[in-house]
């Protein structure tokens, strides 16, 4: 349909650097919720800012995981129940790390935020709801990973 061309149209725009529009989300992430740094450890070690985190290659392996996983469900729109394990699996192992189910929540906050920077005018009405379906379907998926 309609929403799922414009979610295709919009991703091409951002899936050509999706490093730097990760950092976009994250960033923001950050800056709406900084008490999500310190779930992010590598061998044991903290971060002490969030600029810290941003700039370490794990960190950015981070990010560029998160990409491949939305790049995976936009090219799954018609049928994202063949991601469903996945995704749920991909639940169960944030809640092990600490991730708060709500904490999704100002993801996709930052994920709309993230859009809007890319696209700019683009960036409609239209745009933000058909996105804001589509990243709820997916955090639907990744929520039957909690506490099961
Ligand atoms: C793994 C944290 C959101 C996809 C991880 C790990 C942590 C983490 C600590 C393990 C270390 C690592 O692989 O870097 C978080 C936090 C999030 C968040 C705090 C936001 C509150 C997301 C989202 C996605 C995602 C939205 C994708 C839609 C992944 C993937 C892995 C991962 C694919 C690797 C899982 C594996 O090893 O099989 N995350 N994450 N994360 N995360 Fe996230």
């Amino acid at each position: 349909g309609r929403q799922r061309a414009l979610i295709r149209e919009s991703w091409q725009r951002v899936s050509g650097s999706p490093e730097q529009h990760g950092l976009v989300l994250f960033t923001r992430l950050f800056d709406l919720d900084p008490d999500l740094l310190p779930l992010f450890q590598y061998n044991c070690k903290q971060f002490s800012s969030p600029q810290e985190c941003l700039s370490a290659p794990e960190f950015l392996d981070h990010v560029r995981k998160v990409m491949l996983v939305i790049d995976a469900a936009v090219s799954h729109l018609e049928n994202l129940s063949c991601l469903e394990e996945y995704l749920c699996n991909l639940g169960k192992k944030h809640q092990a790390v600490g991730v708060k189910v709500e904490s999704f929540s100002t993801v996709g906050e930052s994920l709309l935020y993230m859009l809007e920077k890319c696209l700019g005018t683009a960036f409609s009405s239209d745009v933000q709801e058909a996105w804001s379906k589509f990243y709820g379907a997916v955090v639907k998926a990744m929520r039957q990973g909690w506490d099961t």
